[in-house]
């Protein structure tokens, strides 16, 4: 059997690949820049690029299993998608990376100009990813649909400076999200891909708890053993500074209001128990992925 990773040089694609070769799976990973994609020797990483039609039948032939990262895939016609040419070179099961957005009530247009900027993100996610799934329904194949919550890795766009200066500065450092390991994704998907007891289902999967910004940064702190500071921004502060960072300027709003929703409750993203209710153990706490991710943060030593 030939499982096909994409996205696999992400953050849980990479986790995906390393379980199933684990597990003593003939692995294929597509990745636009083989050259650089640093994956294990056993692993046939081959050139694939969603947007190019051309590379998919390379990267699709022969294989049964896919580990769908969410993309935009152009479809010029009925039958052209990936999904559909993966159907055509015989795969018959997909375990889809999708969001916990897409679990969201389909209420909302994200071009109602009525809506705050969170619900019309919030909207455009749902649709996006929703929509993904949806193409995956109308296949016929087995499907499971992994929708994680926030990511722990998310705040590895804190690690430059964490190394460099020591300290995080943002806004709202009370405010959090039950964030979630890559890994415990992976876990679940490898298990949907290598058996046959999680087809049709959707699952939304976060981290055990609620953790602060400010407690996510303690806990950095300890696992690197390195003193590292909070700095909180004022909101005008901290646009300043996301668009210095690179921050596309029609994320500003979204990502202030996020953070703002979960001051006093959950917000959009609450925990589930989902990750406990499949394995029987509770999802890795931020604790254990700062640990993990120790070097990511780490100043060099001179
Ligand atoms: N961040 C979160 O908290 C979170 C939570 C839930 C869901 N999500 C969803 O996860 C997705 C992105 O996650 P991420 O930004 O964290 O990704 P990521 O882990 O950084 O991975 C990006 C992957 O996408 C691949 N890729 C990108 N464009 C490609 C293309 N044109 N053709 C082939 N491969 C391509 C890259 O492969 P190469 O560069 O090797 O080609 C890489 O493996 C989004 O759809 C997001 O909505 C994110």
């Amino acid at each position: 059997m030939t499982i096909l990773v994409t996205g696999a040089t992400g953050n849980i694609g990479r986790r995906v690949v390393d379980r199933l070769i684990d597990a003593g799976q003939r692995v294929r990973a597509m990745t636009r820049d083989p050259r650089s994609a640093r994956l294990p020797t056993e692993v046939e990483v081959v050139y694939g690029d969603f947007r190019l039609p051309q590379t998919w039948p390379s990267a699709l032939a022969g294989v049964d299993r896919v580990y769908l990262f969410p993309a935009a895939y152009p479809a010029p016609g009925p039958g052209t998608g990936f999904t559909d040419k993966a159907m055509q070179a015989g795969t018959h099961r997909f375990v889809v990376h999708s969001a916990a957005a897409a679990g969201f009530e389909p209420g909302d247009d994200p071009e109602d100009r009525s809506l705050t900027a969170l619900q019309r993100h919030l909207a455009e996610e749902r649709q996006a990813h929703r929509g993904l799934e949806l193409m995956v329904e109308a296949t016929g194949a087995g499907w499971t649909h992994l929708r994680p919550g926030l990511l722990a890795a998310n705040t590895l766009a804190w690690a430059k400076r964490i190394r460099t200066e020591r300290v995080v500065r943002e806004p709202n450092g009370a405010a959090g999200y039950p964030l979630v390991h890559e890994d415990d994704i992976a876990e679940i998907a490898v298990t949907a891909l290598l058996t046959d007891s999680h087809v049709g289902a959707t699952y939304t999967i976060t981290g055990p708890a609620r953790i602060s910004q400010v407690e996510q940064v303690r806990a950095i702190s300890v696992a690197t053993g390195q003193r590292i500071d909070f700095e909180e921004l004022s909101e005008e502060r901290a646009r300043e500074q996301w668009l210095r960072d690179g921050c596309p300027a029609d994320y500003l709003d979204w990502r202030i209001e996020l953070l703002a929703a979960s001051l006093d409750g959950p917000g959009p993203l609450p925990a589930t128990d989902t990750f406990q209710r499949i394995t029987g153990r509770p999802p890795q706490t931020f604790a254990r992925w700062a640990f993990d991710h120790v070097d990511d943060f780490r100043a060099a030593t001179t």
